[in-house]
């Protein structure tokens, strides 16, 4: 089927869907400039080895390495906005009230900055820092150990017991934010309608709630640049940028990439 049929399909299938999940991951920023994880050259973990980097044993290992890797991706998502993407999704969820719910996988920042609300940001958030481990003290005196008194350093530390600061996001073999997880897991059994953007389908939990959805009845629309592991249960894949066509598939604003080359 032609991409503007498809186009037109799944914008009727928005339309009249009650309750909307959108799934997102590293390819709805790519074009605000922020690189992926597995495309061939340009993916981060076709330059750097996951276990080297994000693991709380690399951590752990070689902390200095990882603060200085995590400070130069803070750096670039620090000097990039929301693409024409992430501004849609959050136009269409203060366009429709209770009908979005915006899970994603990106520890960015940037469908927060584009302005939606309440996004199940089931990776973290690579804006922000945890404690490695809770502050021995709280067991006694119920304080954490004191953001505001650690001492600068990569990474930086608690001048009282030695704590070491964190980026907020979650490694290879931790557990996802419990609660995220459950609100997410929950919108995905209860939608009508599932959006699957931009991600390869690779990662557990996060990919498995296409399935659930599409147990749950949904239809599942797969927009991606390129094929994934998630094409076998969706019911329409449209092969684009997600700048692109996610202004017309959600606010119906044409754009030029999409139906002036496609639709004649
Ligand atoms: P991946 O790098 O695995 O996949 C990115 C997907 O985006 C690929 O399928 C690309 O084809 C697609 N893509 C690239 N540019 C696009 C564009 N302009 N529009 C639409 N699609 C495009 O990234 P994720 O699936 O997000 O985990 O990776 C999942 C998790 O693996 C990440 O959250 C991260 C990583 O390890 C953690 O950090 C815990």
């Amino acid at each position: 089927m032609p991409l503007q049929e498809k186009m037109q399909k799944v914008r009727g299938w928005i339309q009249s869907a009650q309750r909307v999940v959108a799934l997102t991951g590293a390819g709805i920023s790519a074009e605000s400039g922020v690189p992926t994880f597995r495309d061939a050259q340009t993916g981060l973990w076709a330059r750097y080895k996951p276990e080297d980097l994000a693991t709380e044993a690399a951590f752990r290992h070689d902390p200095q390495r990882v603060w200085d890797w995590y400070a130069w991706r803070r750096e670039l998502v620090a000097n990039v906005s929301p693409n024409a993407a992430h501004h849609a999704l959050a136009e269409f969820g203060r366009q429709h009230p209770g009908r979005l719910t915006l899970v994603t996988q990106n520890v960015d920042g940037l469908h927060q900055q584009a302005g939606s609300e309440d996004v199940l940001a089931l990776h973290g958030n690579i804006r922000q820092d945890r404690w490695l481990r809770p502050c021995p003290r709280e067991r006694f005196s119920e304080r954490d150990c004191e953001p505001a008194t650690a001492t600068e350093g990569r990474p930086p530390k608690c001048d009282v017991c030695g704590n070491q600061l964190r980026p907020a996001v979650v490694w290879f073999g931790e557990a996802l934010p419990e609660i995220s997880l459950f609100r997410a897991d929950e919108a995905a059994g209860n939608c009508d309608l599932m959006l699957v953007i931009g991600t390869s389908g690779l990662v557990y939990p996060a990919a498995g709630l296409a399935d659930v959805a599409r147990r749950a009845g949904a239809r599942v629309v797969i927009i991606n640049t390129g094929p994934t592991e998630l094409d076998d249960l969706a019911d329409c894949g449209i092969r684009c940028k997600a700048a692109e066509c996610l202004p017309e598939l959600l606010l119906g604003e044409t754009r030029m990439g999409v139906t002036a080359e496609e639709g004649v």
